[in-house]
């Protein structure tokens, strides 16, 4: 069954939702706050060990029943249900979208299972020495080579995760970039360092281009039948794997139903598995089931990811913002917005509708942001008194990992007072100074976790991927494929092969 086709300008939630604007688009939120002091408790979302706090957004009580509405109209439960249940709504691939299926715990499908089963096998095997390298050496060290999905989602978990990670050393190479390549060899050694060539397609050309330059250099100093004790492979295309030296035993599998930008959960993530453990990567995709349930199961009004969706529709269609930003008060989570940025912009960056009609309104929002309390320091002048308007989610965390409390004190005090400010600014203060006049009513969500582990970062992580579904189903638009990026692909081949 295809999704539903309505175009969401269309519907009368969105007419309410016009004249709604106009009512509200000036409105201050301390007004608000001042008006209703149920209002923090109201916008509040409570789930796991997961605090949303909605509360610092420019809407009342009346803009969430109609967005509530909107979503309604547009028929997303059903899609909600088509995605989970394997129907082809990845219609322009007719492919089925079931990233969701490689964490399901409870119907898990035999080949995922057997999956999970063989990257646990191999994992252990890196881990605890069993595995040697040519000369006899127990690995050190791992390199992932790939790129987009095949390495963002990887290399942000493993880095996210470094705290529960063991001795293995990880590398990401993605960039078709020679000298980065070298600067990286300068630090292998061919004897004790294992590659995962991980490409869905097998024929991206900077991942190609990579592994083969890899392949040569390993080469000089070992032999082709060496290969089979350094090299591995996660890939749909196990002929190419074979063709170019890897052994039949070292693919790992994926599927045509995982797109590349949400495919962390499957063989792809093999790089993480092996720096933090199965079990480890075992509980990062419970998390991220437990928040599968939560998005098929709870009420839209209750939803993370929906109330999420929506919010960021509310500014991306009505207030005109052109971008939002997403800050996370942790180090660890330095690699999260290149992440993010992918599976946003690659998913909703369409112009066209599910009708074939090209579209006339707002889609897929522009995703930035880098870590607090960096980020205060280098581009939160422009949130504060830029003109323009930047919705932003802080997510932050209860408690640090190494109990350092003094400190964790001090992040979690930027954490809560930066959206204050954003929401407060100078109101009702009698600043004399222009220049120190701040607006304030800059919207904000905060995420609260209680700790960062390999479950909450799966559950942190699939609210984003169930929020831009939410999303490509209210703009009425594909969100999983990316024909886009196919273009260039092809321009780059005609300018170095030319016919
Ligand atoms: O950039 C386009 C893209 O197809 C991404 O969607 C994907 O993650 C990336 O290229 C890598 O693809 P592959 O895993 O097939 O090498």
């Amino acid at each position: 069954m295809n999704l539903p086709s309505i175009n969401p300008t269309k519907t009368e939630a969105w007419r309410k939702l016009q004249v709604h604007f106009s009512e509200i688009k000036e409105v201050h939120m301390m007004d608000l706050f001042n008006q209703d002091k149920e209002r923090v408790q109201k916008m509040n979302i409570t789930w796991n060990e997961f605090q949303v706090d909605y509360s610092k957004n420019r809407i009342t009580d009346k803009t969430i029943s109609l967005l509530l509405e909107l979503a309604e109209d547009l028929g997303l439960k059903e899609a909600i249900e088509l995605q989970f249940e394997g129907s082809k709504i990845n219609q322009t691939e007719d492919r089925a979208v079931l990233h969701t299926a490689l964490r399901d715990f409870d119907i898990m499908k035999p080949e995922v299972k057997k999956a999970l089963q063989k990257m646990k096998k191999f994992s252990n095997a890196v881990i605890k020495g069993k595995w040697k390298g040519y000369t006899g050496k127990t690995i050190t060290d791992i390199v992932n080579i790939g790129i987009g999905g095949s390495d963002l989602g990887p290399k942000m978990v493993t880095n996210a995760l470094k705290y529960y990670s063991n001795s293995l050393k990880i590398h990401y190479i993605s960039n078709v970039d020679g000298d980065h390549v070298s600067e990286n060899l300068k630090e292998f050694n061919r004897e004790t360092t294992l590659f995962i060539i991980v490409s869905k397609s097998f024929t991206t050309q900077e991942t190609m281009t990579n592994a083969n330059a890899i392949k040569n250099w390993f080469l000089q100093g070992a032999t082709q039948l060496d290969i089979e004790k350094h090299f591995v492979a996660v890939s749909t295309n196990e002929s190419a794997v074979i063709d170019f030296g890897i052994s039949e035993h070292n693919v790992f599998p994926i599927w045509d139903w995982v797109g590349g930008r949400f495919s962390l959960w499957s063989s792809v993530g093999l790089s993480t598995c092996c720096a933090i453990g199965y079990n480890n990567f075992e509980e990062l995709l419970r998390g991220a089931y437990e928040m599968d349930l939560h998005f098929k199961n709870e009420e839209f009004s209750k939803n993370i990811p929906v109330v999420l969706a929506l919010l960021s529709v509310w500014y991306n269609n009505f207030f005109d913002c052109e971008s939002e930003a997403v800050i996370p008060y942790t180090q660890y989570l330095e690699d999260f917005l290149p992440y993010l940025q992918q599976t946003v912009m690659e998913s909703n960056g369409k112009s066209v509708d599910r009708n074939g009609n090209t579209i006339n309104y707002q889609t897929g929002t522009i995703v930035w942001g880098n870590v607090g309390a960096n980020a205060q320091h280098a581009f939160f002048q422009l949130l504060h008194q830029g003109t323009k308007l930047v919705p932003v989610d802080f997510i932050g965390f209860s408690e640090s990992l190494y109990n350092n409390k003094n400190q964790h004190q001090i992040l979690k005090a930027n954490f809560f007072s930066q959206s204050e400010a954003l929401l407060q600014g100078t109101y009702k203060q009698n600043e004399p100074n222009v220049y120190k006049v701040f607006s304030g009513n800059k919207p904000s969500n905060t995420i609260l976790i209680n700790s960062l582990t390999p479950k909450s970062l799966g559950s942190l992580i699939a609210v984003y991927e169930h929020k831009i579904f939410v999303q490509g189903i209210i703009w009425n638009i594909f969100s999983f494929d990316q024909w886009g990026v196919e273009l260039g692909k092809k321009l780059t081949n005609q300018l170095l092969f030319p016919s």
